[in-house]
């Protein structure tokens, strides 16, 4: 009998013992198996929170808001349904029984990081023959064991290997950081991206919440900074930053009640939300409020100037009390460094104003030279570049340090240095002295600058993501994709993980099919390639049946069918269906017949992330719209004749192809620091939830969606 799949498995051979590696992303390594014959995940009948542990919490990590084990059980319950098993309770219990997965802390057991430190997100799994055992240092040791048991439920088809073992991450911070100052993200995305990031033990999620494009002093005039992009995501009506958030970009910003609910939706699968506001340079958007702050190039603040520190100090007053984390991240990147002094003593002055409300504070690493001061010891430096720093250096220094080095930096879309996906290659390959890339790794091509493994002042890594080009660079989920192969791979290393590229490689689709409380991939079940399908040809005039054979019926309102035809013929006539977007890779196709009575710029197809316009308001040009942004074709829809429309999602590309003629390509034109344009494709989501209901007047035949292209 085959009872589990052999690739899952592996012995390795540590020092005097002999454990297996349970492959999974990270990889579990220190699991004796002690039977042959497997425990069958669809023999559990519940789920048991230990009475004496079910209020406990981590205090040790980095959130303020942990959530209690009997939480973390209901979110894991929660989960098992990605498996297909139906719906399992949750109890509080005294002791392990058969046929559970009991939940408790583990009171002995040492659970070690790379230093040798305890940590207190370490577990023991124990698959017994009649029930589970996960006890973890603390309830997020618990949750991430958690994860592995999905994991390997699934990898084994609901079979899991019996026997145990214990298992820790090397290092404490492990995650991403997004730019969400040059491009704004919807809270939703931001909370599913903290569900993807906990499926792999990854722990935090550092949000760069103010930035502005790049300002090119050398071209740009005063009046020209002042106007360009720059952004503040937090939203107060506290009167000490009343205008810090532009009018027209409130609907682009976070009020308190978002942030909070972030925070909490993250941290329910124990992501911590690291907030960033920068300053004294990539802070146009304080100057733009306050241009008497800036320097000559308004992007760096005045430091001598006797406002600039009040005002931050402002600002992190009013801030502060929404942060749920024990460290905040001010900045302090990239300034003059003919100011070097200046910037110091902001520095320190922040740290010790932000210090006394009992946070730590990051800086991005930054080559200030001074002959006289030196910023604060207890500031941690996230190193992202030797010309900034030399990491090593300043662990010897007595700093601790956050790897962001840029040897994983992306630029979203377009960058003349750095690449638009994680290198793969470099994650499994990228350490000089040989093996796999691990957070000591500051550089991937000299090992004389990395610390030791057990280096206790490396506390993990953040691999950023920029916007370097702003907001009509990207759409919102193009940031998703460009993590989305690559991230699992890395969290595996940031965990301390042995996961081969061959065996990533071999697992990463079912991994990915199962990653609770997001759909980043606006993926659509179905039975066939043919996701839906209206003929009009049949329905009561208010239902339209759906020929897929899924059963997505959709819903006339004030509209009329006949003959294979739906008629739209009033501006608030519209078809629903129980669909939103889909994701790479579809084809919508339609027969459409626009009314010259439709306005431009009337809607033709909405969804949760998109929209087909006829017109982008002034122009006739057919467009799709994404986010805040609409990205026009070169091509108008003629009214009052029939016309085949296919729209397709190709990869990170999309198109149109009218009547069978040529595919045009929706592309978006990215200005590149005031000197150039560049053309790039632009992957907007299929908009499929409603047609009409927005001005469109006309007759569409034959809508369908298919899941590939
Ligand atoms: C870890 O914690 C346990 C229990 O609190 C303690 O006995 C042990 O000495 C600690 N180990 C280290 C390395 O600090
Ligand atoms: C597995 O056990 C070995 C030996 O005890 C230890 O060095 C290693 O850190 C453990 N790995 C994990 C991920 O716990
Ligand atoms: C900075 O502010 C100081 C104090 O107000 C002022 O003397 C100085 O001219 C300002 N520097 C610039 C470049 O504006
Ligand atoms: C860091 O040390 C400085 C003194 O050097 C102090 O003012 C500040 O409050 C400390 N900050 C933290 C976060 O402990
Ligand atoms: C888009 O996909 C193509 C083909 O797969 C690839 O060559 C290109 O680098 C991708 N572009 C971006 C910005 O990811
Ligand atoms: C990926 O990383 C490897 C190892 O560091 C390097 O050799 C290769 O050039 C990188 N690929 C790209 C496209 O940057
Ligand atoms: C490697 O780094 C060390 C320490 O920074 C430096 O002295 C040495 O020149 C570097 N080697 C190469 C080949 O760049
Ligand atoms: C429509 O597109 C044209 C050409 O790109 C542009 O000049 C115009 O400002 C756009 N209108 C709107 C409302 O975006
Ligand atoms: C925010 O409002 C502005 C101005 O009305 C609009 O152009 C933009 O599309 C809106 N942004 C979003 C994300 O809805
Ligand atoms: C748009 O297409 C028309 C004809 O189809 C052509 O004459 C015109 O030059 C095109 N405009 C652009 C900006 O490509
Ligand atoms: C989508 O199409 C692209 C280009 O043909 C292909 O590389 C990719 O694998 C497809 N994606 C899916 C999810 O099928
Ligand atoms: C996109 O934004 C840039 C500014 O970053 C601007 O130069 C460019 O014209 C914009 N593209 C479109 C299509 O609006």
């Amino acid at each position: 009998m085959h009872l589990f799949r052999a690739a899952l498995i592996v012995s390795v051979s540590l020092v005097g013992l002999s454990a297996n590696t349970l492959v999974g992303i990270p990889t579990f390594n220190n699991f004796t198996v002690a039977s042959t014959t497997p425990f069958l995940l669809s023999s559990v009948t519940s789920v048991l929170v230990d009475t004496r542990f079910q209020d406990s919490v981590d205090l040790n990590g980095e959130t303020l808001i942990p959530p209690t084990l009997l939480a973390f059980a209901q979110t894991f319950t929660s989960d098992l349904l990605e498996l297909g098993l139906p719906t399992i309770p949750v109890h509080v219990a005294g002791s392990a029984q058969p046929d559970s997965i009991f939940l408790t802390i583990s009171t002995d057991g040492d659970f070690l990081d790379a230093a040798g430190r305890n940590t207190s997100e370490g577990y023991t799994l124990t698959i017994g023959e009649q029930g589970i055992v996960i006890a973890g240092a603390s309830p997020l040791g618990v949750f991430w064991g958690t994860r592995t048991l999905i994991q390997q439920a699934k990898l084994g088809g609901l079979q899991l290997p019996v026997g145990s073992g214990s298992d820790s991450p090397g290092w404490s911070t492990r995650g991403v950081m997004l730019d969400t100052g040059r491009h704004y993200y919807p809270p939703g995305f931001l909370v599913e991206i903290c569900a993807y990031l906990s499926f792999f033990k990854q722990n935090t999620f550092h949000l760069h919440l103010s930035d502005n494009l790049f300002n090119n002093v050398d071209i740009y005039s005063r009046e020209r900074s002042l106007d360009l992009y720059a952004a503040f995501r937090l939203n107060s009506d506290d009167p000490a930053v009343a205008g810090l958030v532009r009018p027209y970009r409130l609907n682009e910003s976070y009020t308190r009640e978002t942030f909070d609910d972030i925070q909490s939706s993250c941290a329910a699968r124990g992501v911590t939300i690291i907030p960033e506001i920068e300053a004294p340079g990539h802070a146009l958007v304080i100057s733009q409020w306050k241009p008497e702050l800036g320097l000559a190039d308004l992007s760096l603040l005045n430091i001598s100037h006797p406002d600039t520190i009040p005002t931050m100090e402002a600002i992190w007053r009013t801030f502060l009390p929404w942060f749920h984390s024990k460290s905040v991240h001010i900045g302090a990147d990239e300034y003059d460094s003919s100011l070097a002094n200046d910037y110091i003593l902001f520095v320190n002055t922040l740290s010790s104003f932000i210090g006394s409300s009992g946070k730590n504070i990051r800086i991005w690493g930054t080559n200030e030279p001074s002959n006289t001061s030196t910023v604060s010891r207890n500031i941690t430096i996230q190193h992202w570049e030797f010309f900034e720093d030399n990491p090593f250096d300043l662990i010897k220094e007595g700093y601790t340090v956050v790897n962001s080095d840029d040897s994983f930096y992306i630029v979203n879309k377009f960058s003349g240095s750095y690449p638009q996906t994680l290198n793969i290659t470099r994650i499994f390959e990228g350490n000089p002295a040989g093996g796999a890339w691990a957070p000591y790794v500051f550089d991937t091509s000299n090992a004389t600058n990395n610390p030791p493994r057990s280096d206790p002042r490396v506390l993990g890594q953040i691999a950023a993501l920029w916007n370097d080009y702003g907001e009509n660079a990207t759409t919102v989920s193009e940031a998703y994709y460009a993590w989305r192969d690559g991230l699992p791979a890395l969290a595996d290393k940031q965990w301390g993980g042995v996961l081969t590229r061959a065996q990533y490689d071999a697992i990463f689709d079912d991994m990915h099919s199962i990653i609770p409380g997001q759909n980043l991939d606006r993926a659509v079940a179905s039975k066939t390639d043919v996701i839906l399908q209206y003929n009009f040809d049949a329905g009561d005039g208010e239902t339209i049946t759906d020929s897929s054979g899924n059963g997505y019926d959709g819903t006339c309102h004030a509209c009329s069918i006949s003959d294979g035809v739906i008629s739209l013929s009033s501006a608030s006539s519209r078809l629903t269906t129980p669909l939103s977007s889909k994701g790479r890779n579809y084809t919508l196709s339609l027969f459409i017949n626009p009314s010259s009575q439709t306005p431009v710029g009337a809607t033709i197809l909405s969804g949760a992330d998109s929209a087909l316009v006829l017109g982008n308001g002034t122009l006739p040009s057919l467009a799709l719209v994404s986010g805040n942004q609409a990205y026009a074709l070169n091509y108008t829809l003629p009214r009052d004749v029939w016309t085949t429309l296919d729209l397709i999602g190709r990869g990170n590309a999309t198109f149109l192809r009218a009547d069978d003629g040529p595919e045009m390509q929706f592309l978006t034109v990215l200005g590149i620091n005031g000197v150039s344009f560049e053309w790039e494709p632009i992957a907007v989501e299929a908009p499929v939830a409603q047609i009409g209901g927005d001005g469109f007047i006309g007759r569409i035949a034959k809508f369908q969606l298919l899941g590939s292209a």
